[in-house]
């Protein structure tokens, strides 16, 4: 598998849909519940800054970012499925989000990450995010960090 970027359509929804949820599941051991795979649902029906794809038919990996406020972006999703790991494609998503919400104007992109995270956290640090917020509680409990890069010359 290369690491094309490529934008989504609406034929890669689900079956990004299955793979968050199949890489949760994996991730934490536990499968999904309804409420959070109902969540990630919704997240593909809110404004779309850029949907990214690795893989042809059957995604191996994709970065959601959406509009959070006015100019503000939001990595909202980022996965990749485990066995195509550590070759740099989660890089090459955050980057690629990076670029399409500073080519579409957005002041800055946040994304909200698990304080126990660390590969992602590192992933996000070596592309320049830095964090905002003091941990904080998401509703199910985990505890969550705010992160964020600016994009305007200024910032
Ligand atoms: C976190 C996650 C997105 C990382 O994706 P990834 O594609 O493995 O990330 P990258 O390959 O870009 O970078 C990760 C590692 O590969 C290394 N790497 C980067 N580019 C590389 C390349 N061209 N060749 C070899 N290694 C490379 C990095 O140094 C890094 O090292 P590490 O394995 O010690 O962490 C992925 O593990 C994932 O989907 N996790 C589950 C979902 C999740 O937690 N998402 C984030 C929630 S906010």
């Amino acid at each position: 598998m290369g690491l094309d970027v490529r934008a989504g359509s609406h034929r890669d929804v689900d079956r990004c849909v299955d793979l968050w949820t199949r890489i949760i599941a994996a991730r934490d051991g536990a499968s999904v519940a309804p409420a959070a795979r109902r969540s990630i649902e919704v997240a593909f029906t809110r404004p779309v800054v850029r949907f990214a794809v690795v893989g042809g038919h059957e995604p191996r990996a994709f970065a959601l970012t959406l509009v959070k406020d006015g100019r503000i972006a939001l990595l909202s999703r980022l996965c990749v499925d485990p066995t195509a790991a550590s070759r740099g494609i989660g890089t090459a998503l955050v980057t690629d989000a990076v670029d399409h919400a500073r080519a579409a104007g957005f002041s800055r992109i946040d994304l909200d990450v698990r304080e126990t995270n660390a590969r992602a956290i590192a992933l996000y640090g070596r592309a320049g995010f830095v964090a905002v917020s003091e941990p904080w509680t998401y509703d199910r409990g985990d505890l969550m960090v705010t992160l964020s890069l600016g994009l305007a010359g200024e910032d």
